[in-house]
């Protein structure tokens, strides 16, 4: 992002009488790391970083979760904009104050929450943005629409080539249409206490972690979330909450928006004992279950407390013991 938007946005900055320092991590996931928190908290105390000032993250979910932990903690906290540059981090990583890094037992497992001051979406910076990484994006939003808004999702699945396409206007609308389902979400819950609240937004999350750590990370986030939306339809329908219509409806989406749907080889390709280990390790795991956000239909989202094992069984039932 830096070389493609960085100076650009610094210059736009100094033009308005801040000094500005600039940071810069190596793309990808890897960054969400202790060695970068620290080089990103030295580089804010090599800068003078003080209480009036601000961090600034410009690009996708990686820098904001990082720059966003790193403004939590200089000086106990200074003020921090989002300015996503992906798709998945302008309607869902920048909204709602969860920053965090990864450690070798899982994905974002430590963290806080640190509200941003403002979040600055600028949706032409996505042309630059590559087709897969949009079509993560997509899955997020689809996302939001089949926890929210049944009439968002299917707006996404007709839309979904224009966006591809790189139709800003509508990209705009439909983002914009998003950010309010997300927020609204946050809103009523911000800390993630209610038991039918925040939560929700782990809809497609609990497999879809487990995909995407068992990938090695060959799976984007997005991507696995896409699968594991289409693994909450099966499950919801397996457990008699939702009809099998919503598991093709969500299949359709998936691939109109140009994400992988190939859900039963993704879990013929795994152990059950690694999937589930990965499953157990999620964060929103009580005792021996994890809540499972499950769908009564789009737009009408549920929960079950299951045990990991109980999750792989509803949704390959072929490969449960005879
Ligand atoms: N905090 C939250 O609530 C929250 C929610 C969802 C996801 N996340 C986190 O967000 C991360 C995923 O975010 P992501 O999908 O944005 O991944 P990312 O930050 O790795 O960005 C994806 C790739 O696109 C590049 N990129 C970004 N914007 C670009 C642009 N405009 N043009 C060209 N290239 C661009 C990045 O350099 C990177 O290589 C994960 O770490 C995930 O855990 C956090």
């Amino acid at each position: 992002v830096h070389p493609l938007h960085g100076e650009a946005a610094a210059a736009a900055l100094v033009a308005r009488g801040w000094s500005v320092t600039t940071h810069v991590v190596p793309a990808g996931e890897a960054s969400k790391s202790w060695a970068e928190l620290e080089r990103g908290l030295a580089r804010a105390r090599a800068a003078g970083l003080e209480r009036g000032d601000l961090v600034v993250a410009l690009g996708g979910g990686v820098v904001g979760d990082l720059a966003g932990l790193v403004a939590a903690l200089h000086l106990r906290g200074v003020a921090f904009v989002q300015c996503p540059t992906s798709l998945l981090a302008q309607v869902d990583a920048s909204i709602g104050g969860k920053v965090a890094i990864d450690v070798p037992d899982g994905k974002n497992l430590l963290g806080t929450f640190h509200f941003p001051h403002a979040v600055l979406i600028d949706p032409h910076s996505l042309r630059t943005l590559p087709s897969r990484q949009l079509s993560a994006g997509l899955a997020e939003m689809l996302k939001h629409g089949a926890l929210f808004d049944a009439a968002h999702f299917a707006e996404l699945e007709s839309s979904a080539a224009a966006v591809r396409a790189h139709d800003a206007q509508l990209t705009a609308r439909l983002v914009r249409r998003s950010v309010a389902l997300k927020a609204a979400c946050v809103a009523a819950d911000p800390f993630e206490v209610a038991p039918q609240g925040r939560n929700l937004l782990n809809l497609g999350h609990t497999l879809g972690h487990a995909l995407e750590t068992c990938s090695g990370f060959d799976l984007l986030h997005g991507e696995a979330v896409g699968l594991g939306l289409r693994a909450a339809a099966r499950l919801s329908a397996a457990l008699g909450l939702a009809a099998p219509t919503v598991e093709a409806a969500i299949v359709r989406a998936l691939a109109a928006a140009g994400l992988p749907t190939d859900l039963d080889a993704r879990l013929e390709r795994h152990a059950a004992g690694e999937l589930t280990g990965a499953m157990g390790r999620d964060k929103k795991r009580a005792g021996g279950t994890v809540t499972y956000i499950a769908l009564e239909a789009l737009g009408r989202p549920t929960t079950r407390a299951l045990e990991p094992q109980r999750i792989l069984d509803l949704l390959r039932p072929r490969a449960a013991p005879c």
